[in-house]
């Protein structure tokens, strides 16, 4: 159904809805059946810092959000949080902050991590810290870090303007370049992007799916755009398509991404929860394998507010955990548990840059 090498237009026509629903997303279950299985794998997500130095005009993290008491949570807390995962079975973690580059954060994340290799065997740790230098991205991936997640959140150059100040810190050629850096010097590497932004069309979003194929990441992490209160996006852009519409373009570029990348993980994300009830299982049948719960404790995790809605699970890790289960299960689909979950395509690039490099 979908042709071999899509063009712009035909992606934006499925995008648009001109295909049939049902359709696409069985034919991206079956591949995500063929390359990987069924299975659902976990990411415990940390969320051990929501202090920023950028100004993402959609974030509600931003540097300028002065009313969001910021926090960084204590080396020893993360590793608590951590073990209580690992005993449940879950073996990849999600480190995840806000960008800073000062010592101090970078040298804690490197301290977790090393313990992490003695603490917790065969645990796949995953980072997603914003853009740093490439010595501190050597520098982790020396400690231990395996996966880093970097969204490049919109392709297109323009419309990556629209949504960013115009200063260097947010400058699309660099976050490009840090994504390229990452995927050629050996992690696990993942993107992605935000969906439904004011003034995005289906031509952007079909722009978005080429990049990520000319990537060749092993890892995809996308949401629809929820509204933050107290951004300027929120405040002042015109209005983003209805949540309805968000949700099911989600869905469209989860499953065009499955069929177009063979072999990457694709996470149902969080934002796709917040914006429907049944976000999870329908992320999941539109060729998600991957779920994050997150197992950051309160109160920090009311405090890492990206966007309304985010946090308002309470429950603990075991509860979560257990619905989670119960969740796939109604779908015909099974947690994975004790097994890091290392997408096939990860494995065939490296052998493929071994065979390059001698
Ligand atoms: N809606 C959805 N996702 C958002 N993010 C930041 N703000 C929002 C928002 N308002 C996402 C960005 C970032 C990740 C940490 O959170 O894509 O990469
Ligand atoms: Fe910071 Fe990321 Fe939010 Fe941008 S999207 S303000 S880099 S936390």
């Amino acid at each position: 159904m979908l042709p071999k090498d899509p063009s712009r237009d035909e992606l934006a026509f499925l995008l648009e809805g001109g295909g049939p629903d049902p359709d696409l997303f069985a034919a991206a279950r079956d591949e995500l059946l063929r390359s990987i299985g069924g299975g659902v794998y976990l990411r415990g997500l940390i969320e051990i810092s929501n202090t920023c130095r950028k100004n993402c005009l959609y974030c509600g993290l931003r540097r300028d959000r002065k009313a969001l008491d910021r926090y960084s949570m204590e080396p020893d807390e993360v590793l608590d949080a951590l073990a209580v995962g690992y005993r449940m079975g879950l073996r990849s973690f999600l480190l995840q902050s806000g960008e800073m580059l000062g010592r101090d954060h970078i040298e804690k994340v490197a301290w977790i991590l090393r313990r992490c290799r003695e603490e917790l065997p065969g645990a796949r740790m995953v980072l997603s810290l914003g853009e740093l230098t490439e010595e501190d991205f050597d520098m982790l991936r020396a400690s231990g870090g395996e996966r880093y997640l970097l969204r490049i959140e919109c392709s297109s150059p323009s419309l990556y303007g629209r949504f960013h100040p115009d200063d260097s810190l947010h400058s699309h050629g660099g976050r490009m370049g840090a994504i390229r850096y990452l995927r050629d010097s050996g992690w696990q590497t993942g993107t992605g992007v935000l969906i439904g932004l004011p003034l995005q069309t289906c031509g952007d979003l079909a722009d978005d799916l080429l990049f990520i194929r000319d990537m060749d990441v092993d890892m995809v992490g996308m949401g629809p755009y929820v509204e933050s209160p107290g951004t300027p996006l929120a405040e002042v852009a015109g209005p983003a398509p209805d949540p309805g519409t968000r949700t099911v373009l989600t869905l469209r570029m989860t499953a065009l991404v499955r069929l177009m990348n063979r072999g990457v993980n694709i996470a149902a994300t969080t934002a796709l929860q917040t914006l429907s009830t049944d976000g999870l299982e329908r992320g999941l049948l539109a060729g998600a394998n991957v779920v994050m719960p997150n197992l950051t404790p309160a109160p920090y995790r009311w405090k890492y507010d990206l966007y309304s809605g985010k946090s308002e699970v309470s429950d603990s890790p075991e509860q979560i955990i257990g619905e989670l289960s119960e969740r796939c299960r109604s779908i015909g689909r099974e947690l994975v548990l004790e097994d890091p979950g290392d997408p096939p395509h990860y494995r065939e690039r490296m052998m493929e840059m071994q065979e390059r490099h001698g």
